[in-house]
């Protein structure tokens, strides 16, 4: 019996670092719970791109097409322009599989002081809407060589894209504390967002259980570093989520302990996990890099592809590692990227009767 196909593309930078360590991380626990899982390595990046000139073969989305998920390390180096690198890979495949929610918790985690010195427990969902929004690619160019240069890019949000989001994000408050906080500049000059609103509240009818809040982006930005143990589940829009879910990453402590699902919730197409962080060049090539958001990525992965013992097994043996007191330098601690790795794959090992024979 052939196993899961999982495609992976490291990527530049500390992508190149962070993903080894989420695969042992996975791997550890896979053995344990007799998962077999078949990886297979694609070179595609700013290396591929130095060689060939686009960031993936013509037939790329294709071979991903025939994986059941697809692990990601991180894309971008300071040489080239972002918007190669990134509109050359990570967004279309974003598109491609239709992944229109990313996915993007945000937890206390044990051993590790919270920027905000909160004693609550910080627990909250962040879904980003991921297809459409500020991303779009109507205009989308620079007009040179006029009296007066500009630049335009059209802000799109339609009906199914904005529904879909807040329905998923409704789904998962009913699942967890019934209070769902939607990110809106509704008051301003952004001529889209009272349609957002509208939307939101217009499929929060069907889930009369969750208390919704419309919250402005500027104050829920500040609420976000004042009482972060306050939300529960935020929907946001594409560049609303992405700026909050770093904000929110570093307030539990770092960016680099952030993970992410980009989702096609139908599972017509394969889904993404990559943690939140970048290829982060100011540290690349040190072994410093914290493995957490790309190991808890991994955990995420197990638990869409249906492996809900093993992918909490994987969590608790990184929380277990960080609660004694091993950590990367980003969380205040000394340990390279490879010790702490190690720890936690000790760790699954330590933990493996707790889990072991949870799986359906
Ligand atoms: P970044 O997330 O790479 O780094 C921001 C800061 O956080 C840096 O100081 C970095 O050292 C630190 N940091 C990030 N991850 C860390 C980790 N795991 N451990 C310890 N410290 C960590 O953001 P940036 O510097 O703005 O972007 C660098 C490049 O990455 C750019 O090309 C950007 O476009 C790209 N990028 C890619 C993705 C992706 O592939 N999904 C996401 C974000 C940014
Ligand atoms: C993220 C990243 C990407 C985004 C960039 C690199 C295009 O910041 O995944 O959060 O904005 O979606
Ligand atoms: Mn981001």
């Amino acid at each position: 019996m052939s196993g899961t196909r999982i495609a992976v593309v490291a990527g530049d930078g500390i992508g190149l670092e962070v993903l080894p360590a989420g695969i042992r991380a996975v791997d550890a626990v896979a053995e344990v719970h007799g998962l077999r899982l078949d990886w297979h390595h694609l070179d595609w990046g700013s290396e591929f791109y130095r060689r060939h000139g686009r960031m993936l073969p013509v037939d790329g989305l294709e071979v991903l097409a025939q994986h059941d998920a697809i692990f990601l390390g991180a894309v971008g180096v300071p040489d080239i322009p972002d918007v190669e690198t990134l509109w050359g890979l990570l967004i279309p495949i974003r598109r491609a599989f239709e992944q229109y929610i990313n996915l993007r918790p945000v937890k206390t985690l044990p051993g590790v002081t919270n920027r905000v010195r909160t004693d609550e427990v910080i627990d909250l969902m962040i879904v980003r809407e991921n297809n459409e929004g500020e991303y779009s690619e109507i205009g989308g160019r620079a007009y040179r060589g006029l009296p007066e240069e500009a630049a335009f890019q059209e802000n799109v949000f339609t009906r199914k894209g904005v529904a879909r989001a807040a329905r998923f994000a409704a789904e998962l408050a009913v699942s967890r504390g019934g209070r769902l906080t939607s990110a809106t500049k509704s008051n301003g000059i952004v001529h889209t967002m009272p349609f957002w609103d509208e939307v939101v509240r217009d499929t929060l009818t069907d889930y009369p259980s969750v208390e919704l809040r419309s919250e402005l982006i500027d104050a829920l930005a500040a609420s976000l570093v004042l009482h972060p143990e306050r939300y529960d589940v935020i929907v946001a829009s594409n560049l609303f989520g992405d700026i909050l879910s770093d904000l929110a990453g570093a307030v539990t402590g770092s960016i680099g302990s952030a993970p992410s699902a980009n989702l096609n919730p139908e599972r017509r197409h394969p889904s993404m996990f990559e943690p939140v962080h970048g290829s982060a060049p100011d540290i690349a090539g040190q072994g410093i890099a914290n493995p957490i958001g790309q190991i808890w990525s991994g955990a995420m992965m197990l638990d869409a592809l249906g492996h809900r013992p093993a992918a909490a097994h994987l969590t608790a043996a990184f929380e277990h590692v960080l609660a004694e007191g091993v950590r990367t330098r980003d969380l205040g601690g000394t340990a390279s990227t490879e010790q702490f790795t190690s720890a936690v794959v000790a760790a699954v090992g330590g933990l493996a009767d707790r889990y072991l024979g949870t799986d359906a």
